[in-house]
This record gives C-alpha cells, sequence and structure tokens, in this order.
C-alpha cells in the first residue's frame, strides 16, 4: 500500500483493536479497585455500582461493600437494609435490591459461583448484555463484547452509525460493530481499554489529538463528532387547536368571560368561551345574536408541558351595553384587567392586544338580539 494514501475508512478488526490496546498500555486504567484482583464477583459488583455512577464515586462505595461483602455468600446472607444502608447515597436503589437479589439465585441455582455463562448471567436481576460481556470478558477472561455508553459512543463515532443509540435498529447495527472488533486475545484489556478511552478521549467533546484511532474515524473525517450519537430525540409535542370568542362591548370594552370547568387546563380561571370550530361558534352565535360576521384575529400560542395550545381569536363587537349572552353564576361582563383571580397567561396576552375601548365608528358593531 502506498504510505502516503489515507487509511481505509473501514479497518480491519484486528488494525483496529491494536491501536486501541496500545493506547491502553500507555494511557489506560490498570489499577482501579475492582481490576486488584479482577474476580467474577468484584467485576459483577463493580460493573453494577458503575451503571449510572462515575468511577471517581464509586471507589468508595467499592471498597467499603467489598470490605463488609467479600463474597457471594455474606452478600446472599446479608439483610437487605444493611446492603442498602452501605449503598446510601449512590442512587438508583434497584441497583441494590437486584444485587441482593441475585446473590440469593447465585448462592442457590450456582453453588455460589457466578456463572461464566451469558443466559445464565442475563436472567440473573440486573444484568443485562453489556453488564454480563464486562463480568465474562475481565471477570472470567472471556471473549465477549461489551457496549455500553462509552464504548457506544467510540464505535458509532468511529463506525460512523447515525442515530440515537437507543433505538434498536441503532443498538443492532453497534452490537455487530462491538462483536465483530472484540478480538479474542487481551478481550479483557480490549474492553477495559474502549471503556477508558470513552471516558477519557472520546468525551462528548472528544479530544481527537489524543485518540488511537481519529485517523480513520468517520465521525472524525466527516466533521461530525459533534452529531453522532445522535442526542436523544425531542419529544414530538402534540398541537391542539382552539378558537376562542372575545365578545367586546364597544361602549366600555368589557368582554364576556366564562368560568372554566374545574379539571383540565385552567380549570377554575375565568377566561373567554371556547368552541372546537367555527361552525360550532357560528351556530353559538346565531341562537344568542343572529346572522354577525365574527372578525378573525391573529392568532396565540401557548406552549404547555405536553402540548402547545394554538388559540383563533374570534370578535364580535356589540353596540351598546347589553346583559345576558352566556350570563348565569359562571358567566360575566368583564374588563380584561378586572377578571377575578386574573386571565390565564396566553388570553392576558391577547386581551393586551385588544387594546382600551374600542370605537363602533371604526369597528363594524352589531345589535344584540339576546334570546
Ligand atoms: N464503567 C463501567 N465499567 C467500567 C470499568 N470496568 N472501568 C471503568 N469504568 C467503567
Amino acid at each position: 500500500m502506498n504510505d502516503d494514501a489515507e487509511p481505509s475508512a473501514v479497518p480491519s478488526s484486528a488494525d483496529f483493536a491494536r491501536r486501541v490496546l496500545e493506547w491502553y498500555d500507555r494511557q489506560g486504567r490498570h489499577d482501579l479497585p475492582w481490576q486488584c484482583p479482577a474476580t467474577p464477583y468484584r467485576v459483577w459488583i463493580s460493573e453494577i455500582m458503575l451503571q449510572q455512577t462515575r468511577v471517581e464515586t464509586v471507589r468508595g462505595y467499592f471498597d467499603r461493600f467489598m470490605q463488609r461483602f467479600p463474597d457471594v455468600a455474606t452478600l446472599a446472607a446479608a439483610d437487605i437494609d444493611e446492603v442498602l444502608g452501605l449503598w446510601s447515597g449512590l442512587g438508583y436503589y434497584a441497583r441494590a435490591r437486584n444485587l441482593h437479589h441475585a446473590a440469593r439465585c447465585i448462592a442457590t441455582d450456582h453453588g455460589g459461583e457466578v456463572p461464566d455463562d451469558p443466559h445464565a448471567l442475563t436472567a440473573l436481576p440486573g444484568i443485562g448484555r453489556s453488564t454480563a460481556g464486562a463480568i465474562l470478558s475481565l471477570g472470567h477472561g472471556r471473549h465477549h463484547a461489551i457496549l455500553d455508553g462509552n464504548v457506544k459512543r467510540v464505535l458509532a463515532r468511529h463506525a460512523g452509525i447515525e442515530g440515537w443509540p437507543v433505538r434498536a435498529p441503532v443498538q443492532r447495527a453497534l452490537w455487530a460493530v462491538a462483536e465483530e472488533r472484540t478480538p479474542a486475545e487481551r478481550t479483557a484489556a480490549y474492553n477495559q481499554a474502549m471503556m477508558d478511552l470513552g471516558a477519557m478521549v472520546c468525551l462528548r467533546r472528544p479530544i481527537c489529538d489524543a485518540c488511537p484511532v481519529s485517523t480513520d474515524c468517520s465521525a472524525r473525517r466527516a466533521g461530525r463528532t459533534a452529531d453522532i450519537p445522535a442526542p436523544k430525540p425531542k419529544r414530538e409535542i402534540p398541537r391542539r387547536e382552539t378558537i376562542a370568542l372575545v365578545i367586546q362591548r364597544s361602549e366600555d370594552g368589557a368582554i364576556l368571560l366564562e368560568r372554566r370547568p374545574p379539571s383540565g387546563i385552567w380549570g377554575g380561571l375565568w377566561s373567554l368561551p371556547e368552541f372546537a370550530d367555527d361552525a360550532e361558534l357560528n351556530a353559538w352565535l346565531a341562537t344568542r345574536l343572529g346572522e354577525v360576521e365574527p372578525e378573525p384575529l391573529a392568532p396565540v400560542e401557548h406552549a404547555f408541558t405536553h402540548f402547545r395550545l394554538c388559540i383563533h381569536p374570534r370578535r364580535v363587537l356589540l353596540a351598546g351595553i347589553i346583559d345576558g349572552a352566556r350570563e348565569g353564576a359562571d358567566t360575566g361582563w368583564y374588563l380584561p384587567e378586572d377578571a377575578p383571580g386574573g386571565l390565564p397567561a396566553p388570553i392576558r396576552r391577547l386581551a393586551d392586544r385588544l387594546g382600551g375601548s374600542p370605537h363602533t365608528a371604526d369597528l363594524p358593531g352589531i345589535n344584540p338580539q339576546v334570546g
């Protein structure tokens, strides 16, 4: 091969692993508490602790846990409250409950030995495919791939795997690459190296100059390390539409308000009468006010946590002060600033746009026919 040529975009798995391992020998972490010694039990406990927690936080918890529960039998015999006590402050307490439960299964079903079979491991509470891979490789010296969050980032970038890594097709693609690249020799060192690379170099903002595989990293070549792996997609916020009726008395600018039902958005607040669509609005107007042509005003948008509301206001001006028009205990005429309890924010914005008392001379008023 021409030495000046750009490296191939698809490296051989062996070449990839060789560079990762070389880096690990010089720069990786070799003296983490669970590596000295890396028994299956110690690896299992550390992997569960590390699932949602940083290495530096885990160190102290791991040492205290090992002092009190040095093996499966001690953990299985312990009271759950004592296990939870040693977990206190690590968070995600289901992990501690699963650990305790799994220790009892290992004691009864596996003679007290952490299994070296992937199916037996993943049948235990709290152990998924990647944790099983870590226990098998780091603890038992078996040839198994891992794919935790850090490794996903390294592989997604290097192999140019697009999409959010939690999505099933993306996971499948990542597992395929992880398995293909995990060497049969020095598997434990390679897996630890990949975790270290993800934790120390291939960060969210990667330090590509320090990376042993940057020359043929797809994301780096494409200048897309910020886009790969793709972040969790933003939830589509549903949009609701509503028609709000502003019946305004031209004389004093008062508008008809009604109290909303106690549940639902703005429960119990005073607001404008609402309609599902113009047909419903026009039918309502026809029975109360006769033939009127409501004037469409510019829509108002409002974001709730779970949806966006688009309010389409329709205004009808009433010439002369009237009573009636849907009045009752829960309806009434108010100047916007006098609404009992204040108006909901977007209705308030809409009311502010209406300005003060309008003039019938400028605007098409109607004469009410209140029935
Ligand atoms: N995160 C998960 N497993 C780890 C390990 N063995 N070393 C460092 N960080 C990890």
